[in-house]
């Protein structure tokens, strides 16, 4: 069953051995060229589900992968609402906070870490879509990951996310003074995504 077709991939649902599974599949786009368009698919592929699955061994709530193809990830299917779609709950950013703070705290930043890429599922937060995801320390890219959320949720909202990371996090210091730079210098605005 289809369920939606992003900007990258196709999102469906398939059943498997009695089983409902996620597939995302990332399709060819026109516009790149045809060999670089296989190997960023390639690479977004592989990087996605091994940092989902080095995520998952850490106890961080994400899907669990099922397996891979060169272009397609089958992973669990988390029955919830995205955070972007659910009332603005501080319970839910308070554990968005902790969940980024152990992410980095593993050396892993998120890429694109928004509403509108977690799920709730009975109360509790998981994350998703880490296609743009790195193995990195930089403070530059953890405070990104803080940015993107400072910039999608309600002030109350973000406080309470802010809060739950500087508690969980090794490194809040560096990160929210670096958080502070970016804002004054408005880089982030530059940042592209090919
Ligand atoms: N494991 C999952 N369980 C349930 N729904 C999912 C899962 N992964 C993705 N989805 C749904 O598919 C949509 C797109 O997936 P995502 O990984 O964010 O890809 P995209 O790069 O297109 O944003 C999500 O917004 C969510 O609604
Ligand atoms: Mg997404």
């Amino acid at each position: 069953m289809m369920i939606g077709e992003g900007a990258e991939a196709r999102i469906y649902s398939e059943w498997v051995f009695g089983k409902e599974l996620l597939v995302k599949e990332r399709h060819a786009k026109k516009y790149r060229i045809p060999q670089l368009d296989l190997s960023i698919r390639r690479w977004r592929t592989r990087n996605e589900a091994r940092i989902m699955s080095a995520l998952y061994e850490a106890g961080i709530r994400v899907p669990r992968i099922i397996a891979l193809g060169e272009f397609t990830i089958y992973m669990e299917k988390l029955e919830g609402r995205l955070m972007k779609d659910s009332k603005p709950v501080r319970g839910t950013a308070l554990q968005c906070g902790r969940m980024l703070a152990q992410m980095h705290n593993i050396g892993i930043v998120h890429g694109d870490f928004t509403p509108a890429n977690i799920i709730v599922c009975n109360g509790s937060v998981h994350a998703i879509d880490f296609g743009l995801s790195g193995f990195s320390k930089d403070s530059e890219e953890r405070a990104l990951d803080m940015l993107l959320m400072k910039r999608s949720l309600t002030r109350d909202m973000y406080a309470a996310f802010e809060m739950a990371y500087s508690k969980f996090s090794k490194d809040q210091k560096e990160v929210l003074k670096r958080l502070a730079e970016i804002e004054l210098r408005g880089r982030y605005q530059s940042r592209t995504i090919a």
